[in-house]
């Protein structure tokens, strides 16, 4: 597992940032500062890591690109790394209604095949095991492809199907254990790691924060994004929109199970905020975060 990154690291100045910080006329530093160091964390035993996470629609992934594209650093974008799981069992038989009556104890735990396991949570959980994920980020261009072996899946593990199965999959312990180890490996020595329970895989994450967003606003913005269309055109009243509001209202219901808000930092609601709007707020905090790193702090 490997991260390619071409981007050429434009940087928007962080404002919030730029004002002399202690009063004897020093500045804080910059996000372009940061920007030429951040390359630096490669040579560091300990990595640095922006763990971000929130219920769906909370922004995490929008925020999470534009962190990174400012700085320099890395996505893990670990929702991808489950929903290829999903993807990947999906195409040996799962389904959704099928996990969900595993996880409710309500169907056989094997079925004869081969290896004796087929359709049960061993099976998923050697799926987990197995699965070769790779990501290549263009962040200039905010594009990620995303890599299930060799094959291409950035459009395929989108999919609404894949959304609810992957929430399913999701919920079982032993395959978020098994992706442990990976999301670690493609965190590599400097990344923004978005997701559920990130502070939880990073304990020693130099910036924890949680999103928050109003529901019915996170509906708004997943239509929006969908339909290519500006947030104030998105008619509440449309079934598109009751739809994704009753969609979300499930699945966060489901991941609810694995979001913690403890060991966050910081809470930011995102609700009426615009992109810009929260990236501005947070991009201080890990550009000053970033400088104490470099400074040798965290060095052991
Ligand atoms: O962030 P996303 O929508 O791509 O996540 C897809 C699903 O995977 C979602 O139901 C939450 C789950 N997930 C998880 O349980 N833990 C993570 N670290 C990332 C995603």
């Amino acid at each position: 597992m490997a991260y390619q990154n071409s981007s050429n690291g434009r940087a928007l100045r962080a404002q919030d940032s730029s004002d002399p910080a202690d009063g004897r006329g020093s500045r804080a530093p910059s996000a372009e500062d940061s920007l030429s160091r951040a390359s630096l964390t490669r040579d560091r035993a300990v990595p640095f890591i922006v763990a971000i996470d929130g219920p769906g629609g909370s922004g995490k992934s929008s925020i999470a690109r534009r962190i990174a594209r400012e700085l320099n650093l890395h996505v893990l974008d670990s929702g991808a790394v489950y929903r290829c799981v999903a993807l990947q069992a999906q195409r040996e038989g799962f389904t959704a209604k099928h996990v969900q009556r595993l996880l409710e104890g309500k169907l056989p735990e094997t079925r004869p095949d081969h290896w004796g396991t087929k359709g049960s949570i061993e099976h998923l959980i050697r799926i987990a095991r197995e699965i070769d994920v790779r990501f290549e980020y263009d962040l200039k261009n905010d594009h990620q492809t995303v890599f299930l072996g060799e094959e291409v899946v950035t459009k395929d593990i989108r999919h609404q199907d894949i959304s609810t199965l992957t929430s399913f999959i999701a919920q079982v312990s032993e395959v978020r254990q098994a992706l442990v180890q990976k999301q670690i490996d493609l965190a590599g020595t400097g990344c923004v790691a978005e997701g559920r329970d990130m502070a939880k895989i990073f304990p020693q994450a130099q910036v924890k924060i949680f999103l928050e967003a109003d529901l019915v606003e996170t509906a708004k913005r997943r239509v929006a994004q969908d339909a290519h269309i500006p947030l104030e055109l998105v008619d509440k009243k449309s079934p598109l929109f009751r739809q994704t509001l009753k969609l979300l209202r499930e699945r966060n219901k489901r991941d609810s199970k694995q979001m913690s808000k403890s060991g966050y930092d910081k809470r930011i609601n995102t609700t009426g905020k615009t992109l810009d709007g929260s990236t501005r707020k947070i991009v201080p905090l890990v550009v000053a975060a970033l400088d104490h790193y470099l400074s040798g702090s965290e060095e052991d």
